[in-house]
């Protein structure tokens, strides 16, 4: 007997090491231990030896026994370390580095710092779809039928009625056919311009429009409202002024610059000499829009901007270039964590 389980440890403890799946090292261990396992039946066969030499026999099996369930515990944990090695993953171990919150984008950050200033004032924030109808886009809003901006090379057409906005100025005449005066609206979102990317252009970006309708408003109106947003978002102090320009929607129209935030007005090579940023579009609304809204002739007026929010965030930040808004890569984005 004591042959025997000499025998079967040494055999034993050899096919435990030779194992090298946990599968492997189960079918060892029932093919032992099991209730039809080697180490078992020698067990069993215990009540034929001899009355004198069965204590002998029966604490050698039992060390046996605990020696082999040992060798098979040590070699599982060997296994398993091994399969750490192997996959470098132990989904079982608390993490060691450190994961990052993520943080908003510094474009969705300006936008509803924004929209808080025209919270602020009284506005309220609409929204509008960016697959657009021609007929929002341009019609409504008293584009001519051979505007330029209507041309392929400027937008993108989905089909011969639909496009993708090319501003967000659309959402005027949807909002208008909801909504009688007196309404102050903001609505900012993404716009699409069929256009080569470079430093300053892509073919997306942002702006945020807005709309206050009632009667007698006046250019006066547009002028503090304009004037309010730069103090707070850019800070006192700095000079405004309109200069006339031409938007089809808007009669009169202006262009609104601000004085440089980087030379205070004296000239540099971000404001090109000018002393001036130009910082949005604006004017009172045409009669023609009302219309297209369905209003009564005569009854309202209205003033309407429009800005890029892109290039607010760019000036703001000293950003030079506007695809680094759009690559997503996180060097660029981690400078702004925590810091706005
Ligand atoms: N939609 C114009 C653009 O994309 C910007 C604009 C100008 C909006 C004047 C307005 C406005 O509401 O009154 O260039």
């Amino acid at each position: 007997m004591l042959e025997a389980i000499d025998a079967l440890r040494a055999d034993a403890l050899t096919r435990i090491a030779a194992v090298d799946t946990a599968d492997q090292l189960e079918a060892v261990r029932v093919g032992l231990l099991g209730r039809k396992g080697e180490v078992t039946g020698l067990l069993r066969g215990l009540k034929d030896v001899d009355a004198e030499a069965r204590p002998a026999a029966g604490s050698a099996l039992n060390r046996l026994k605990q020696d082999l369930t040992a060798a098979l515990d040590g070699r599982e944990n060997d296994l398993r370390g091994a399969a750490q090695v192997v996959t470098g993953l132990d989904l079982t171990l608390p993490g060691t580095a450190p994961v990052g919150l993520g943080s908003a984008h510094p474009l969705h950050t300006v936008l509803e710092e924004i929209c808080d200033i025209f919270y602020g004032m009284g506005f309220d924030r609409g929204d509008g779809p960016e697959v657009e109808l021609d007929y929002y886009n341009f019609t409504a809003l008293n584009f001519p039928d051979d505007h330029p901006a209507r041309d392929i090379q400027d937008t993108f057409f989905l089909s011969e009625d639909t496009l993708l906005r090319t501003q967000t100025s659309p959402v005027q005449v949807r909002l208008m056919e909801q909504l009688q005066p007196p309404l102050s609206y903001v609505f900012p979102g993404r716009v699409y311009r069929n256009e080569n990317a470079d430093a300053s252009h892509s073919s997306e970006f942002f702006q945020i429009e807005g709309l206050c309708v009632d009667k007698d408003i006046s250019l006066v109106d547009l002028r503090q409202t304009v004037e309010s947003f730069i103090e707070r978002f850019f800070g006192p102090g700095f000079a405004t002024r309109f200069r006339p320009h031409f938007f089809p929607f808007t009669e009169p129209s202006v262009e609104v610059d601000m004085e440089c935030m980087k030379c205070g007005g004296r000239g540099c090579g971000v404001c090109g000499q000018t002393g001036w940023m130009e910082i949005m579009g604006a004017g009172m609304v045409h009669p023609n829009v009302f219309k297209a809204a369905g209003y009564p002739e005569d009854a309202y007026t209205g003033f309407a901007f429009g800005m890029g929010i892109d290039r607010i965030a760019m000036r703001k930040y000293g950003i030079n270039d506007i695809r680094l808004l759009y690559e997503n890569d996180l060097r660029f984005l981690n400078q702004f964590r925590g810091v706005l």
